[in-house]
């Protein structure tokens, strides 16, 4: 692999992938961190914090509003602001490219007497944000958009009262939204999901001494609760291992394993689906460090891989493991479709045409639908020149297309990948092997 500057990429192709692999901490558990942490009463320190720019962005967004955060040994340290210490921003919160800081912080700024405004970069001011403004305005807050409910947001919020609300789409950031306001509400507020998506609030909340009542897709909180600072770990992120193991899965020979990974159920799905098509998959020493299970994963590549159906119901357990899934089925056996995968078109890119278009011109049969994408498997791709939409996702799946395929390929626009995961390139070239 070869690289001539920051925003390009170039990728040879290579015979396997070997070594084993640290990778940054989850993303959405270190959003959580930072922002439960700032919401509680006294010292949190948090260990394995991500460094990607989505995570700074909600620290720069926190400081903001006047809480205390530095770096020590390698530890985040939050001095938490309590349910009621955080100060109104003098300029605007810059939520840069993420929806999970916009969506996620929304909840607790509804519940402020004081008056914030969210932006965000031209991506996340694309994203829509109707799903927080209509049930946090049942809940009593003044929330304020662009024509079409798209950012900046401002909000002035506070006196919030509890509401029975079912989400019209599964999103762990809209759940967690609403379970942040209902925490500061009159009375209980519950949240029902059509399908099942990350549950790691309702599990960081419970570590930090709230009482929370889940059955099924169902959540009930009381307002009124306080958080308890805690000591945090952070697991590594899954969803950046995903792009080294669909590698593993895709070349025959290979072998990965994934340190310290968070397996949180609703979020190691991929690693079943991998193993459906044909990986060999291993999860080696599971343990559950604060609320959250971790383990070492193994993944080899057998060489025989089979297309697989996803349905809807299983979208949000997976939705980031599609862009990298897409490049495994490109190389396996038979059809691949992904169906009820709507949310694909408004994540930081339309995740749906940027697949379609980037793996087409490396040679994939791969068909554009309404709500996913249908791939016949190859068996190969070629390289060639593609772009990546300015979405980290999109970037690195790209980049294992290109180890795996024919020749050379050249990615344009990947400096985004340091929105989630720094260090990318050079963990891909230590586990390339010719
Ligand atoms: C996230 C939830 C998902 C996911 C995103 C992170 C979270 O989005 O795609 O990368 O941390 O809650 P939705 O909740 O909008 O599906």
């Amino acid at each position: 692999m070869r690289t001539s500057d920051d925003d390009v990429l170039y990728i040879e192709s290579c015979r396997y992938v070997e070594g084993e692999v640290d990778l940054p901490g989850d993303k959405s558990i270190s959003h959580r961190a930072i922002i439960l942490s700032s919401i509680a009463k006294g010292r949190s320190s948090i260990r394995g914090i991500q460094k990607g720019k989505d995570c700074l962005a909600t620290i720069g967004c926190m400081r903001k509003l006047g809480v205390k955060i530095k770096e020590e040994n390698n530890k985040l340290i939050v001095d938490g602001a309590g349910m009621d210490g955080l100060k109104e921003p003098e300029d605007v919160l810059n939520c840069k490219n993420s929806g999970t800081t916009m969506r996620i912080l929304s909840g607790v700024l509804a519940a402020q007497r004081f008056y914030s405004v969210l932006t965000g970069d031209s991506s996340l001011r694309k994203r829509p944000m109707r799903r927080i403004i209509d049930p946090l305005s049942m809940m009593g807050a003044e929330i304020l958009a662009r024509e079409g409910f798209f950012p900046p947001l401002s909000i002035r919020g506070g006196n919030l009262r509890g509401i029975n609300y079912t989400l019209p789409v599964a999103s762990a950031q809209v759940k967690s939204c609403l379970i942040l306001a209902g925490l500061y509400a009159r009375g209980k507020t519950r949240i029902r999901e059509p399908f099942l998506s990350r549950d790691h609030t309702e599990r960081m909340l419970r570590y930090m001494g709230v009482k929370l009542d889940k059955k099924d897709l169902e959540i009930e909180i009381s307002g009124g609760q306080e958080l308890q600072a805690r000591d945090l770990f952070i697991p590594g992120d899954i969803s950046s291992g995903a792009f080294f193991a669909g590698a593993a899965a895709i070349l025959k020979g290979s072998c990965v394993v994934l340190k310290k990974v968070g397996i949180n159920p609703t979020r190691s799905l991929f690693l079943k689906v991998l193993e459906d098509m044909g990986a060999d998959v291993k999860i080696h020493d599971r343990k559950v460090i604060c609320e959250e299970e971790v383990a070492e994963v193994e993944v080899r590549g057998t060489g025989d891989l089979k297309g697989i159906r996803i349905s809807e119901n299983l979208i949000p357990q997976i939705i980031d493991e599609i862009p990298i899934l897409a490049v495994v089925a490109c190389f396996a056996r038979g059809k691949t479709l992904i169906e009820g995968a709507m949310e694909l078109r408004v994540k930081e890119t339309d995740r749906i045409k940027a697949l379609v278009n980037e793996l087409g011109k490396m040679g994939a049969r791969i068909e554009e639908k309404k709500d996913g994408m249908l791939i016949q498997g190859e068996g190969m791709l070629k390289g060639a020149q593609v772009k990546s939409w300015g979405d980290h996702r999109i970037a690195m799946a790209l980049a294992i297309a290109g180890i795996c395929a024919r020749g050379i390929t050249r990615i344009d626009n990947a400096q985004c990948i340091d929105i989630s995961f720094p260090g990318f390139r050079n963990k891909l070239f230590k586990l390339v092997k010719n």
